[in-house]
């Protein structure tokens, strides 16, 4: 759309505007009209469709204010098509109703490779073309917002429509204008086009979404479903000003209209589909990029690739799609092929998997965590959701069953959106006939299969319902499932359902026999054998030396997670010191809350719990500080912040214990052993191994005391 040296001048005119401010204002105001018009129009070129901005969103809306401020003394030189113009602070009373130069047809669907070629060897057999001869396919996403009809008059934007129905659509000019990659105005003229009408999708960034909903929920307003909705919503609202909050974009995807002067069809000037978009392109329209969006391809071979290659790229695209579109490139061979009543024969969507299903809810199971929360979780009738059986739908906690006001038998609606776990969008409760049955949540624990019944309490300020006492064990089987999963003790080959068989042969009731285990047993079981027995060996030999941050996570303590078991890592020297910390201790420590202190200080008084813990150490399980739990760079300023200081020998003008903490006030961490992680030993009378071993490691820096003195900022 604009040579390097127009950009450059452009950007050089900016600064100019930006930084002289009156010096420039000796030239006439309608010159400096013209010439910030451009600027802006420029820089929403910049920022709108290439998503690459040269000048800061500052300095931008300095640019818009000068042009403000000049049309508002000069208003004899406002024109529609200034930049300043798009926001119109007119309510749309109502979108009349207006008709399409020709009407907005619709696409047939493909879903598989095999549709694919049909849908070829079909043009084929229209066309009069050998099976043998490979036609030219445009491809490009099909972007899944609302679609709109734009026309264009003399450069100029004239109307802006919705589908409608295809060949009546409404009329939202006013919403069309607030979109900023739809130009205002545009060079048709200079491929001798006095009027054209462009099609496209209205549409949001998914990220932008996200944004949208996530300031409606501080507010307090009802969340939109999806970002399709959103756009669409977004498209038939009646004040332009809050469709310019939405931040709507356009994709224009095909040229259904185009004639010159004297009103006569253009359209054959564009040989292919191709060069349509390259010249909307060239005009500063926001159209699929090539080749990453769209290519032609040379053959419906090619074109499967393409379409099957984006399947996979879908849930990383900033927009919301739900296939491909196939085009004939060849306009002379569409024309051959020609149009159903619904359909142009030249072009087919490929549809992309499913992501949304509607199906049963059969019955509600429930499941007991690991801290003992009970999660319900629904069972459906089988659906396919891009391709993957969708038969078990978790449903979090009681309110969100009573938000949605579930109910057993009700058909729902699920969605899963790639490898995010499927969920239940709503019920369709439309569809009831009332034979569906309330969801009553239990108040007892449902797992528990013994005769004693446990109460289930709900901690105020949470969501879940808990078991507070497990007398079943099905706790200590999550509990163990956890403790040898990849973020705790990462224990490879010892997946849940090998867990769960050696749990039922009651092999294993608490995470302390995972130490223990018969590798000879095992290697009999069935399935097994020894190398599987020896492979499994090996990985809990491995895991039994883990850093001890790992292993405090793997406790299942409530809210305790991998930062802060790091954290409490780095304070001690053995586990079991945790016995003595009071819960004050715990929150002097920076990004430690008293939830969390709490939960492990009452952990590490449980006598059971500490008598697991000794007898996994006598396991071989390390719980002793390793070099991993202490964090490598701590910030902070003067030479020893960020480093590692050790202590060695008897100091002459202080206590070991002040020493430390003169280190630890100048940033340093006080560490124990000398190994390649100590940056700095400091050497007091009669030092012995330690300054042998660090003088052999010939890695660290070996200060006196008087010298350690000095250096303290
Ligand atoms: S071309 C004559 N291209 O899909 C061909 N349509 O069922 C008309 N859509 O509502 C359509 N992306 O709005 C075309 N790249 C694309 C598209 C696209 C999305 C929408 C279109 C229409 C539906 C067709």
């Amino acid at each position: 759309m604009y040579s390097q040296e127009e950009q450059q001048s452009l950007y050089s005119l900016s600064k100019e505007y930006l930084d002289e401010g009156s010096a420039i204002r000796q030239q006439s105001a309608d010159q400096q009209i013209n010439e910030l018009r451009q600027l802006i129009v420029y820089h929403e070129y910049r920022y709108y469709i290439k998503h690459d901005p040269v000048v800061s969103d500052y300095e931008y809306d300095q640019l818009f204010k000068q042009l403000e401020a000049l049309e508002e003394a000069h208003p004899e030189l406002l024109t529609p098509d200034s930049p300043t113009q798009r926001v119109s602070t007119d309510l749309t009373e109502d979108f009349p109703s207006v008709e399409h130069l020709v009407p907005m047809l619709s696409l047939a669907n493909s879903y598989n490779a095999e549709d694919l070629y049909e849908f070829d060897r079909q043009i084929k057999r229209y066309a009069n073309i050998p099976e043998e001869q490979d036609i030219e396919y445009a491809v490009e996403p099909k972007y899944d917002g609302g679609s709109i009809a734009v026309i264009y008059e003399n450069d100029q934007l004239s109307r802006g429509a919705t589908r409608g129905n295809g060949q009546m659509g409404e009329e939202m000019t006013n919403n069309a204008r607030v979109i900023r990659s739809i130009p205002l105005k545009a060079a048709f003229s200079e491929y001798g086009i006095q009027k054209v009408e462009l099609r496209g999708e209205v549409l949001i960034r998914k990220d932008a979404f996200e944004r949208i909903n996530q300031k409606r929920a501080e507010e307090g307003l009802t969340l939109f479903a999806n970002a399709r909705n959103t756009a669409t919503g977004g498209l038939r609202m009646k004040d332009p000003q809050e469709v310019a909050k939405r931040g709507l974009e356009a994709f224009i995807y095909t040229l259904g209209y185009a004639a010159d002067e004297k009103g006569e069809s253009v359209l054959e000037k564009f040989n292919t589909h191709k060069e349509s978009l390259d010249m909307l392109e060239k005009l500063g329209f926001k159209v699929p990029a090539e080749p990453e969006e769209r290519t032609v391809c040379r053959s419906i071979r090619e074109v499967v690739d393409f379409c099957t290659g984006w399947e996979e790229k879908r849930e990383a695209y900033p927009y919301e799609i739900d296939g491909m579109v196939v085009k004939v490139n060849d306009r002379e061979l569409q024309e051959r092929t020609g149009y159903t009543s619904h359909h142009p024969r030249w072009s087919i969507a490929y549809k992309f998997k499913a992501k949304q299903a509607t199906s049963k809810l059969l019955k509600v199971e429930y499941q007991v965590g690991k801290i003992g929360s009970i999660t319900p979780v629904a069972k459906i009738a089988p659906v396919q959701l891009a391709g993957v059986t969708v038969a078990s739908v978790s449903l979090h906690n009681e309110d969100f069953i009573t938000s949605k006001d579930l109910r057993i038998g009700d058909t729902v609606l699920v969605e899963r959106a790639g490898d995010v776990i499927p969920y239940i969008v709503k019920a369709m409760d439309d569809l009831r006939d009332g034979s569906e049955q309330p969801i009553e949540f239990p108040r007892y624990c449902p797992v528990n299969d013994t005769a004693e019944a446990v109460e289930l309490v709900r901690p105020e300020g949470e969501a879940a319902w808990r078991c507070p006492t497990c007398v079943c064990g099905a706790q200590n089987l999550q509990q163990i499932i956890f403790h040898v999963s990849k973020n705790a003790m990462d224990i490879d080959g010892m997946g849940k359902s090998i867990i769960e068989r050696f749990y039922e042969l009651g092999w294993l009731r608490t995470i302390a026999d995972v130490y223990r285990l018969d590798y000879d047993k095992i290697a009999a079981l069935e399935g097994f054998g020894q190398k599987s027995a020896d492979n499994l060996k090996a990985s809990i030999e491995r895991a039994k030396q883990n850093p001890i941050h790992r292993l405090l996570h793997s406790l299942s303590i409530h809210h305790l997670g991998r930062k802060v078991s790091r954290i409490i890592a780095a304070e001690v020297s053995h586990v079991l010191e945790l016995q003595n910390w009071t819960a004050e201790d715990f929150t002097n420590i920076k990004d430690v809350g008293p939830v969390v202190a709490e939960n492990i200080q009452s952990f590490f008084q449980d006598e059971h719990n500490i008598k697991m813990l000794q007898e996994m150490e006598e396991l071989g399980v390390n719980l002793h500080q390793t070099e991993e739990d202490i964090p490598k760079a701590v910030s902070g300023e003067g030479p020893f912040a960020g480093k590692t200081i050790l202590f060695t020998g008897s100091l002459q003008t202080m206590s070991r214990k002040e020493a430390q903490a003169k280190a630890e006030a100048a940033g340093a961490k006080n560490i124990s052993a000398v190994s390649g992680n100590l940056d700095f030993l400091v050497v007091g009378e009669k030092a012995g191994s330690k300054l042998k071993k660090a003088k052999e490691l010939g890695t660290v820096t070996i200060l006196t005391e008087q010298e350690f003195l000095e250096q303290l900022p």
